[in-house]
């Protein structure tokens, strides 16, 4: 199987890493535009096999999108990451143009492959790829709910003094602040997390998880990487060894949750398919309102993509 990682910045590169650690392709290109820096990052990676004994080969190419032909899945990273003040649909004018360049070099080389995009602003550069690809929707994805959950369960488990292992929870909607992480869906090894914290506690760790990107781009002024780099690797993982694991994901919803044309976070199942299956849970009024509003912002910005003449 191969990978391809397009960005060896922050989170391409920790991507990269976790998908050979883990042994998920045995072939890895880490493609970037700098010259030189793929190619550093994924002989470092291949140089840490003896090390951490795995055998998964890591290439480093400068832009040579030859090397990524017959890529099984295609993780796309690259782009500008965001800066303390910014929000993630800021980085539209400048994304929007990398990731519509680096999907038709992609699809060129592998068109049959399974496109995973992180760059931000996440939902709607899901579009961009997707409608600059035209795959089908189950081949074109976007990773956000893994880490926004990731992040939810994190602060949860520390709140409980219990392990992040045993925390399962499910989230819905825009990467930003309309996501809408759902604690009817929140369980501790199966008990409803509401049995085990107050109200008002749950309620700041939701408000937590919402601000939780833009907590750490305070702390760091720039955006996370090690979650997010394994957040993408899990969902590769899941496609490659056909797990069919069920993760919240970006995907272009066709009616589901009453949402036409717009991409935002859904349940799904990951299999060698890509989206084989798209879950509808069963929202109460307040989930669905809230879902409304998050699928209304995602719009707005689809809509500023469709009237980006360079792009659309
Ligand atoms: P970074 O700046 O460390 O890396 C980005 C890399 O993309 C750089 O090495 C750059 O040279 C490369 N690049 C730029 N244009 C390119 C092109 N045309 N072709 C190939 N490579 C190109 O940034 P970082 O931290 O890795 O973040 C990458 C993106 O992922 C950002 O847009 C960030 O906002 C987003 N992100 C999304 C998350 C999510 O949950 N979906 C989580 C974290 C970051
Ligand atoms: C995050 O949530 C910036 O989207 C990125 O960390």
């Amino acid at each position: 199987m191969k990978v391809t990682v397009v960005g060896a910045g922050n989170v391409g590169a920790t991507c990269a890493d976790v998908l050979a650690y883990k042994e998920i392709a045995n072939e890895i290109v880490l493609l970037d535009i700098k010259e030189g820096v793929a190619e550093g990052k994924a002989l470092d990676i291949w140089q840490k096999a003896p090390i951490d004994l795995y055998d998964s080969r890591t290439v480093g190419v400068t832009n040579d999108y030859a090397r990524t032909a017959g890529s099984d899945v295609v993780v796309i990273t690259s782009g500008l990451p965001r800066k303390p003040g910014m929000s993630r649909d800021d980085l539209i004018g400048i994304n929007a143009g990398i990731v519509k360049s680096v999907t038709e070099n992609i699809i060129k080389h592998s068109p049959n492959c399974i496109i995973v995009v992180v760059s931000n602003p996440l939902d709607v550069m899901t579009y961009c790829a997707a409608i600059t690809s035209k795959f089908p929707r189950q081949r074109v994805m976007g990773m956000a709910g893994i880490l926004d959950t990731a992040r939810y369960r994190a602060f949860l488990a520390e709140a409980l003094n219990c392990s992040p292992k045993d925390i399962q929870a499910m989230l819905l909607g825009g990467h930003g602040d309309t996501m809408v992480p759902l604690p009817r869906y929140t369980t501790v090894s199966g008990i409803p997390v509401t049995e085990l914290i107050e109200k008002d506690k749950l309620d700041a760790i939701v408000d937590r998880t919402i601000n939780g990107g833009g907590e750490l781009v305070k702390l760091m002024g720039t955006s996370a990487w090690y979650a997010p780099g394994s957040a993408a690797a899990q969902m590769v993982e899941s496609i490659i060894r056909d797990q069919k694991r069920i993760f919240p994901v970006c995907i272009e919803l066709q009616g589901e949750y009453g949402i036409k044309d717009c991409f935002l976070g859904v349940p799904v199942v990951l299999g060698r398919n890509g989206v084989e299956r798209v879950i509808e849970l069963k929202l109460n009024e307040e989930e669905k309102a809230l879902l409304n509003i998050s699928h209304g912002k995602v719009k707005e910005v689809m809509n500023v993509l469709d009237n980006m003449p360079a792009t659309a």
